[in-house]
Order: C-alpha cells, then sequence, then structure tokens
C-alpha cells in the first residue's frame, strides 16, 4: 500500500472516531469478557491494550472476566454437572474456580500493567484495582437439585467501584462473590457484568460473547435492535438457541434497569472494542433502549451534512441539482436522520400554497447506510410531518425511484394533478415522473 493511501486512511479514520472520543470521555463502560479472550494470547494482549488505551482518553471501565475454560481445564476429567442448564458447583470446582481466579486476574494485571509502555508517552500506566465489590448469596436447591457454591449477584458495592473509577483505575471485577457469613460463590461473568451496570448506571454494557452474535433468520449479523425489537425476538415465533437467549435475556434485564446501550460483539474480532466505539457502524449488534437513528427537523449546521449525500446523486443526475445558498433559505423544509450526531439521510416537504398538497423532495440516505429501513423511516416522518400541517397529500417527482414509490403506497399521476405552480416549473427535459400518495 502506498504511504499516500495510508495517510487517507488515517486521516479518514482520525475524522470518523475524534467526535467519539469526546462522547465517550467520562463515560462508564462495563465490559464483559470470556475465559477464552483471556486464554488467546494474541488477542488478549489486543484486547487488554485497548482497553488500557480507551482507559486512558477518559473511559472508566469496568472489566469483569470470565474463568469457564480455564476451570473446564483445571477440572480434568471431572467434569461440571448441568440442571436445567445452570452449573453446579461442587466443592472441587470451586477450588478450580478460584484457583484460576487468581491466575487469570495476575495475567490481566500484568498485561494492562504492561499494556502503555510502548506508547511514545512517559509516565502513562493504566491503574487496576480489584476487591470484594460483589456480595453474593447461594442460588440454592431447586427441584431437589444443590447448586452448591453457585450463587447470583446479591449487591454491587457501587460507591466502592465508582470511588476506583473517579481515582482512574479500571476496576477488575472477578465472577466470584462473598457472601456477609464470609463464604464465596462462583457466579455467571454475565449475570456479574450486567448487575455492575445496573448497579453503576453505565453508559454502555458490552458484552464479548465467543461467536457471531445477534443474527437474523438467514444468519445475517443484526447490527442493531431497538428494546422492543429485542423482546419481539427473545418471545417471539422464531427458535433462538440458549446462547442468543441468554445474550437478550442480559441485554434486556441492563436495559429495562437503565442501561441506555448493550453492545453484543465477537471477543475474536481484532481490536473489536475499537472498531466499536470508534467507528460510526461498529462491528456488533447494537441493542438500544431507543431508535438508534433520530429523525428531527434540520438546522442551518446540518447542511454541509446534508450536501454530503446530495452532491454526489446530483452529479449522477438522480437529484435535481440545488445551490448551497437556496439550501440556506429552504433549511427548515428539511428532516434530517441523524446517526451519532452525523446526518445520513435527509428529505424536504414544500406546501404548496394554498392547495392541501406538498412535494417530497430530496429523499436521500447515505450510501453506506442504505437498505436498512433508514428512506422507510424518513418517508414515514415526512409523512407525518405534512398531515400534522394540515396537508391531504404529498406528490413527489422522479426520474430512478418509481418502484420504491409504488411499494410504498405512491400512485402515477399526471403533470394536470399537480399544483399549478409546480406545472408551470416542470422540467420536460428530465421526463420526471410523478406520483401521489393521499395522507
Ligand atoms: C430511495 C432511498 C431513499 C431508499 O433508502 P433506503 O434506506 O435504502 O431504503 P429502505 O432501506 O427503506 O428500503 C430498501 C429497499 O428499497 C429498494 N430500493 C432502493 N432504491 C430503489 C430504487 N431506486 N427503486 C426501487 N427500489 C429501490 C432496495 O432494493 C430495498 O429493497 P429490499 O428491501 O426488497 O431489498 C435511497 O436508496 C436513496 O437515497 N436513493 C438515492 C436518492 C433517490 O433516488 N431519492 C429519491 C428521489 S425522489
Amino acid at each position: 500500500m502506498k504511504k499516500t493511501d495510508i495517510d487517507n486512511r488515517f486521516l479518514q479514520w482520525f475524522h470518523e472516531a475524534s467526535p467519539y472520543i469526546q462522547t465517550h470521555r467520562g463515560k462508564i463502560f462495563v465490559v464483559r469478557t470470556p475465559g477464552e479472550a483471556i486464554n488467546n494470547p494474541d488477542i488478549c494482549e489486543q484486547l487488554l491494550r485497548n482497553i488500557a488505551g480507551i482507559s486512558h482518553l477518559g473511559i472508566r471501565i469496568v472489566l469483569v472476566y470470565g474463568i469457564r475454560p480455564q476451570v473446564d481445564a483445571c477440572l480434568g476429567e471431572h467434569k461440571y454437572k448441568y440442571h436445567k442448564g445452570l452449573p453446579v458447583t461442587d466443592d472441587h470446582v470451586m477450588a478450580c474456580a478460584e484457583q484460576q481466579t487468581g491466575i487469570v486476574r495476575l495475567k490481566i494485571e500484568s498485561q494492562l500493567s504492561n499494556a502503555l509502555v510502548n506508547l511514545p508517552l512517559t509516565g502513562v500506566s493504566a491503574r487496576v484495582c480489584s476487591g470484594n465489590f460483589i456480595t453474593a448469596r447461594p442460588y440454592g436447591i431447586h427441584d431437589g437439585t444443590d447448586y452448591g457454591h453457585t450463587g447470583v449477584v446479591r449487591k454491587v458495592d457501587a460507591t466502592a467501584v465508582r470511588h476506583q473509577l473517579d481515582m482512574g483505575s479500571i476496576v477488575l471485577i472477578s465472577p466470584l462473590g462473598y457472601s456477609a457469613s464470609g463464604e464465596t460463590f462462583k457466579l455467571s461473568s454475565g449475570d456479574v457484568a450486567e448487575a455492575c451496570a445496573t448497579a453503576l448506571s453505565a453508559d454502555k454494557l458490552i458484552i464479548l460473547t465467543d461467536r457471531v452474535s445477534i443474527c437474523d433468520s438467514h444468519r445475517k449479523l443484526l447490527r442493531q435492535l431497538t428494546e422492543h425489537e429485542a423482546h419481539k425476538l427473545l418471545h417471539g415465533q422464531r427458535k433462538l438457541d440458549d446462547k442468543t437467549r441468554w445474550l437478550l435475556r442480559i441485554s434486556l434485564q441492563a436495559i429495562d434497569m437503565g442501561v441506555h446501550r448493550v453492545h453484543i460483539l465477537r471477543w475474536d474480532i481484532p481490536g473489536v472494542i475499537l472498531q466499536e466505539l470508534f467507528t460510526r457502524d461498529g462491528v456488533g449488534t447494537l441493542i438500544s433502549s431507543e431508535p438508534y437513528d433520530t429523525i428531527r427537523t434540520a438546522h442551518i449546521d446540518d447542511i454541509a451534512g446534508i450536501l454530503q449525500i446530495i452532491e454526489p446523486l446530483e452529479n449522477s443526475g438522480m437529484l435535481v441539482k440545488r445551490q448551497r445558498r437556496q439550501l440556506e433559505i429552504e433549511i427548515n423544509h428539511f428532516l434530517v436522520a441523524i446517526r451519532d450526531d452525523a446526518v445520513i439521510g435527509c428529505a424536504a416537504v414544500y406546501p404548496y400554497g394554498t392547495t392541501d398538497m406538498a412535494e417530497l423532495a430530496c429523499l436521500a440516505i447515505a450510501r453506506t447506510y442504505q437498505g436498512s429501513g433508514g428512506g422507510n423511516r424518513l418517508l414515514d416522518a415526512a409523512q407525518r410531518h405534512a398531515a400534522n400541517t394540515g396537508i391531504k397529500r404529498i406528490f413527489v417527482l422522479t426520474t430512478q425511484t418509481a418502484h420504491w414509490f409504488k411499494e410504498r403506497g405512491f400512485t402515477a399521476a399526471k403533470i394536470d394533478d399537480l399544483p399549478i405552480t409546480k406545472r408551470k416549473l416542470y422540467n420536460y427535459q428530465r421526463k420526471s415522473r410523478i406520483f401521489v400518495k393521499e395522507l
């Protein structure tokens, strides 16, 4: 690759990432990593270096780790017993869990200590803190099965964790919890992470998982789900595997308790946390309490973003050319779709004088975001906006998108169906087709 290509890629990356650095600073992110990621030397080193790096940027990190493969290896022939999908922790399993928790903890601490030393900065290190932040109770006896040392989270000492975060430490939390009577219990790292995120009112819960995250029925990754969509998926007709059900369950619990965003990411993608947090689209599944994109009326600061989307379409002849000056004058007719503070789509609604008609124009979604329902949502918003202002019919002139509008209830119309002022402006050379929809 040529040096100019590398420079361009870096500049593009920096341009895309810099707003997120500002947005994420000071926020609390709870990250759950499975033991498999810790066992993989390359991924583990990269993951911990990335975590140390984002902590250095001012993001407050709670890192919860799992130890399942480490305990499995330690048990040898003596396997975990499961009842109704939950592990039974006998004395031998517990002894292995305690031993492996210590080993994994030391490994993470040592790698975090080393994570920033190769940077061209002096005196920079990632401070790590662990402690007895989790109070647990036994899961108990169910259907005659005693789950032994398997426990459930009873309480998270959020004040103590926050105090450590305020001091600039990364807080490291094991899947063990302690009871008031001094007993130790083996917990699920996912449940611990969810409880921490909830207790801390974390801004994000990031769950690293060991396989394709949440997919549709064609095994295609679902990039975003609202809380409502995740509920529908969990309780709908589709048969989901246990892992997907578990991921959805803890994500929804966290969201229900006030965590705004849950990210489900594959641990084996190199740099997965950086890619998720500092690029607009991320690489995993985002489950959020509110729709990820918002649609609102445009203001003058949106013009640069609108132009970025429509200029290539104007140059290809798909949209009619608009000068910047014209956009400035007409900006209050525009709606914009926003994702993470960036304009990713626009549409304009122009009412026609005393008629009950309005023109829908300049409907466009940025190329990289097409095909995921953004056009539909903008059209719905434009229709609602028009209907709220007393408009009864909207029309659209199009050269290449006729079928898209027909599939959404528009019907073909003639020039004579247009308001008189629009008829006079009709460009016969462009030969646009006219479509109308009753609202
Ligand atoms: C038309 C446009 C706004 C749709 O946005 P979008 O976010 O991609 O749309 P949605 O995700 O809601 O819908 C995608 C569907 O529309 C279809 N589609 C996209 N462009 C189409 C077109 N020109 N004609 C017919 N269907 C089209 C896609 O194939 C897809 O169909 P599928 O779901 O069966 O696979 C977007 O493609 C765009 O910006 N196009 C360029 C500008 C334009 O033509 N604007 C209209 C000017 S009046």
